[in-house]
């Protein structure tokens, strides 16, 4: 019998592709999301690319007798939990809102699934616990630290969890440390969707790609980079969301809690990733260098040896087909995803 899989904020950009590549692997998809970040529209174009519309519930996870109600309803095997707020420089402005809707959010899914025996969780979270790292790449033992309070809320849903998994034999943890997700499915049917000015460098050239912006700011060109540009590991959405079906197999075999990286183990710069998108979308990419932008690092970039151990999983696609396909759901997509 296939299993059913619980996956918050799945309409979502990392969730809605997760949710395709579940389907398409035979398993039942349960969706809640508040809609905060995304569009019930996202469900059909699901359903277009896999021939499934998942069961949806418009829930917050604040709600807890929402969320009940979904555990009630659904034999449930395994949650997936991408729900939460990440804006960086948000964060710093209403970490209030933050804590409330990452903790304590959270805190209410746990809740409910330990109530109801629910035992299987895969985490979003993110390479910002790692901080500013001594070195590269970055290695799951690393030290953690954060410096705003989106990344902070990260580093306490993995305390709670670990506390969790402590206390309960039960549970079957895995915490997914992602790089930066860039890219879209291949269809052009789903894909980031950013609100307002993008704060992320691919939807912003994105944006200038198409003429909605008219140049790009390089936050910096003096660190101690290949070119004085910022370094990061750019991770194509959908290798991520096949690293969530290897992180489920991986739950099912073992108990207790364990953190995983999810990138390429290549880093490239600010400059190198503008050049790709313009070959990919055959469109000059203006610019001009700026300062640095405050709390930024000088270079990201992760060691995929334990993803590669314990998961069997590593990144496929190359930094060409990432820009290719973010391009590809800007230009079908100029004003997001609508019915
Ligand atoms: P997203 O905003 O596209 O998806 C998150 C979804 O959660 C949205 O659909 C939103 O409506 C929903 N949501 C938010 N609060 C909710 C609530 N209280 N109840 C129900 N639904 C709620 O973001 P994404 O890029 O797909 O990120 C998914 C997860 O991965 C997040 O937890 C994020 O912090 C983490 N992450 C993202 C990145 C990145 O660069 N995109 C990097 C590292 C980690
Ligand atoms: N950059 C620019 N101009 C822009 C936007 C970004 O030059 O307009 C540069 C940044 O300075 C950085 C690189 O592009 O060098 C990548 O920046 P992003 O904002 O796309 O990504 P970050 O690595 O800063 O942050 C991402 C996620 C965070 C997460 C972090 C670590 O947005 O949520 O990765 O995982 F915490």
């Amino acid at each position: 019998m296939s299993k059913t899989i619980l996956v918050t904020g799945g309409t979502g950009y990392i969730g809605s592709h997760t949710c395709v590549e579940l389907i398409q692997a035979g398993y039942e998809v349960v969706i809640v999301d508040n809609l905060y970040n995304s569009s019930k529209a996202v469900l059909k174009r699901i359903e277009t690319i896999t021939g499934v519309l998942p069961k949806f519930y418009q829930v917050d996870i604040l709600d807890r007798e929402g969320l009940e109600k979904v555990f009630e309803e659904n034999h449930l095997d395994a949650v997936i939990h991408f729900a939460g707020y990440k804006a960086v420089g948000e964060s710093v402005k209403i970490p209030l809102t933050y804590y409330q809707n990452n903790i304590a959010g959270s805190l209410n899914l746990y809740e409910t699934m330990k109530k109801h025996h629910v035992y299987h969780l895969v985490f979003s979270s993110s390479a910002t616990v790692y901080g500013d790292p001594a070195s590269v790449p970055i290695r799951e033992n690393f030290p953690l630290s954060t410096t705003n309070p989106y990344g902070t809320t990260k580093l306490y849903n993995e305390q709670i969890l670990k506390d969790l998994a402590h206390s309960d034999e039960n549970f079957s943890i895995v915490l997914l440390r992602y790089f930066n997700p860039i890219g879209a499915h291949k269809s052009g049917l789903i894909g980031e969707v950013p609100n307002g000015i993008p704060n992320n460098l691919l939807p912003y050239i994105a944006q200038v790609a198409i003429g909605k912006r008219e140049y790009l700011s390089v936050f910096g060109n003096d660190y101690d980079t290949v070119d004085g540009t910022g370094v990061r590991d750019y991770i194509h959405v959908v290798d991520l969301a096949k690293g969530h079906l290897k992180a489920l197999e991986y739950a099912d075999k073992r108990k207790g809690i364990d953190a995983v990286n999810l990138g390429t183990g290549h880093g490239y710069s600010v400059l190198q990733v503008k050049d790709a998108f313009a070959k990919a979308s055959g469109k000059e990419i203006a610019y001009k260098i700026v300062e640095r932008r405050p709390g930024d690092i000088a270079e990201c970039y992760a060691d995929t040896s334990k993803a590669k151990e314990v998961l069997g999983w590593q990144a496929e696609y190359d930094i060409e087909t990432m820009c290719q396909d973010s391009w590809r759901f800007q230009s079908q997509n100029p004003d997001g995803i609508n019915d």
